[in-house]
């Protein structure tokens, strides 16, 4: 029968059906010892520098034979496309080659589109067009609805086991976009609201279990949970958050969706769990872009979910290149990271997280004279109500004045 689906799969695009007994055998599930592991290549940036894309190859290659995962997660920027030689044909041929060696172990993948892409020969939908008609090798990839933003939104089901396929944990994989996030153009993409919308009604409509998210960009409470001390691992440079707080960690955590998996910055790689929802950066896979920090290795974020297990609570590891397993403590020297929400942006930005939402420049201006005017008002009634000394020998000396005055001005025409 695993046969006839296979052929069946391979037609299913052109005759668009698929056999009822093929569509039964789930595509994801835990095992029978109830677990369920994923490996999550963060920012392979494959086509940055073509020379050196076979040491990520080999990368994904020994990642793959240690761990032996259920399920590859790929989170964003797979491909440099701004190392487009203007050739046709580019994008895909730097996408077999970063799938081989997952097809290569026969482990299903789904991607996250992060916001390099995009920037060769292909636009968001074709590569997401592309992945789908890879089904044989693996690809789970889905379209995003149409009421959604960004193309890759879509939520793979994990059966409870082989044999009994009822949802017992749920993966969101969610786009957030290119650059810019909302009205505001600059700064790192967000899952914008629409798509929140969409997540929020999709969710309810669907049985409740233990869900994860993967999204290539942060979101700004990356900085609190470092912040408050809460993480384990390291952080080396700023996070990259949008300039504007979609509300994504709002959502995610009012919909049970407890787990936000991320990539894009290169240098972070650390993981904790704030309000109940473990927010964890991957770990700097390919060796295109700049990262990892030397001296850190090349390597993956490893999560094993346990069946009926929240997924704030999973198991999570570093896998290195060279077969180590990263110790990954509170950071002894810890200290609280000042950044600015969006600082590579022309929008000021107070620090994070005393204000999480950025205002454009003139929103900033206003709310600054309206604070400064505050403060003048209050600092002079403060004074009235606080020194009726002061008034007093203001009131007392003003009249000492006036009577000198008057007595003085007497018969002095
Ligand atoms: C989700 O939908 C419910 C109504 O079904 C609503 O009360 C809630 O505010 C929505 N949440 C978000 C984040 O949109
Ligand atoms: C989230 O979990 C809580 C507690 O189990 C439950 O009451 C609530 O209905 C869940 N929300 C959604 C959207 O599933």
């Amino acid at each position: 029968m695993h046969f006839i689906c296979s052929v069946a799969a391979l037609f299913s695009h052109i005759i668009s059906l698929e056999p009822a007994f093929c569509k039964s055998a789930p595509k994801l599930a835990f095992t029978d010892g109830g677990t369920f592991k994923i490996l999550q290549l963060a920012d392979l940036h494959y086509g940055h520098f073509p020379e050196i894309d076979e040491s990520t190859d080999k990368v994904i290659t020994s990642l793959l034979a240690y761990e032996e995962p259920d399920f590859v997660a790929l989170s964003g920027d797979m491909v440099s496309g701004f190392g487009w030689d203007g050739r046709k044909g580019w994008f895909e041929e730097r996408w077999r080659q970063l799938t081989a060696p997952i097809a290569a172990a026969k482990v299903p993948y789904g991607l996250v589109l992060g916001n390099h892409d995009d920037e060769a020969d292909l636009m968001r939908q074709e590569i997401v067009d592309l992945d789908m008609k890879l089904r044989s090798q693996g690809s789970l990839t889905e379209m995003s609805p149409r009421e959604a933003m960004g193309l890759s939104n879509y939520h793979l089901d994990i059966a409870a086991s082989k044999s009994s396929p009822a949802p017992a944990g749920r993966i969101w994989m969610l786009d957030s976009g290119g650059l810019g996030c909302s009205w505001i153009s600059a700064g790192s993409g967000c899952v914008e609201m629409q798509t929140l919308f969409w997540l929020n009604r999709t969710v309810r409509a669907l049985p409740a279990v233990p869900s994860l998210a993967f999204v290539h960009v942060p979101v700004p409470e990356f900085m609190e949970v470092w912040n408050k001390g809460l993480a384990r691992g390291s952080k080396h440079e700023d996070v990259n958050c949008p300039m504007h707080d979609s509300g994504f960690f709002r959502t995610a955590k009012e919909l049970n969706i407890t787990a936000i998996y991320s990539g894009h910055d290169h240098d972070n790689n650390y993981e904790g769990v704030l309000n109940g929802v473990r927010l964890a950066y991957g770990h700097k896979t390919g060796y295109g872009s700049y990262g990892p920090p030397p001296g850190w290795g090349h390597g993956a974020r490893v999560i094993l979910l346990r069946r009926g297990q929240d997924a704030a609570e999973s198991e999570t590891w570093i896998r290195l290149e060279n077969g180590a397993v990263l110790e990954q403590s509170r950071n002894p020297r810890f200290k609280a990271a000042r950044q600015t929400v969006c600082e590579k942006g022309p929008f000021y930005c107070d620090e994070y997280p005393f204000e999480a939402i950025c205002n454009p420049g003139w929103k900033h201006a206003v709310a600054t004279l309206w604070q400064r005017a505050m403060g003048y008002i209050i600092l002079f009634l403060a004074t009235l109500v606080c020194s009726p000394g002061l008034g007093l020998y203001l009131y007392r000396r003003k009249r000492r004045r006036a009577l000198k005055d008057s007595t003085d001005g007497k018969g002095s025409l």
